[in-house]
């Protein structure tokens, strides 16, 4: 059981898994994905947390999620993608993360992830709570020639770059929010807790 998110609805969607790959000038495209993600759809709805298979997450891709009710996107950065993160702090309205309550302090960082090829990220837009869409090019022509890949909110505006992570001058206020996570082993992250079982 999982899900994917329908931007254009604003609709959360409870259908099969999928996997958003994107490069380069190229559209989104939606490939099956199998996830291993329990415990079952009655105790996600409680706000259990969800145990995600990353195992076949290739680099650029992003995967969807849910968690209580939420889309939550995985997706696996490249060395391109953490460059580009280092070198726009400028554009940024809080390029430190410094808004408390926005990410587990564990994740207070550049990336704001706990494995820096990994982003995990509440994809619900900070302004008024739709889900961004995922725009991995480079200087696409309606993004302009600085955009290095991130998330764009279609119904107000707001950009946020591959870590989450607000730009000056757009309506929403502060960074999306990174949830509580895990690792258990390489391939596999529980979402909704810490490690220590905080929620
Ligand atoms: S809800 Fe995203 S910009 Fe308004």
């Amino acid at each position: 059981m999982s899900n994917t998110v329908d931007n254009s609805k604003r609709r959360f969607l409870t259908t099969a898994a999928s996997v958003v790959v994107g490069g380069a000038g190229a559209a989104a495209v939606a490939v099956p994905f199998v996830s291993s993600m329990l415990p079952s759809a009655k105790a996600q709805a409680a706000g259990a947390p969800v145990e995600v298979d990353i195992s076949k997450l290739e680099v650029g891709q992003l995967m969807t999620i849910e968690w209580r009710g939420k889309p939550v996107w995985v997706y696996r950065r490249s060395p391109e993608v953490l460059e580009n993160l280092a070198s726009q702090d400028d554009v940024l309205r809080d390029p430190e993360s410094d808004v408390i309550g926005q990410q587990p302090d564990y994740c207070k960082n550049e990336g704001r992830s706990i494995r820096e090829d990994l982003m995990v990220l509440v994809g619900i837009c900070t302004h008024l709570g739709c889900s961004p869409t995922y725009r991995p090019e480079l200087a696409p022509e309606d993004l302009g020639s600085n955009w290095k890949g991130g998330f764009f909110c279609p119904c107000h505006g707001s950009k946020f770059d591959l870590a989450g992570r607000v730009f000056k001058g757009v309506p929403a206020p502060i960074n999306l929010v990174v949830p509580p996570y895990y690792f258990q082993g390489d391939s596999r992250i529980i979402i909704g807790e810490d490690a220590q079982g905080a929620a």
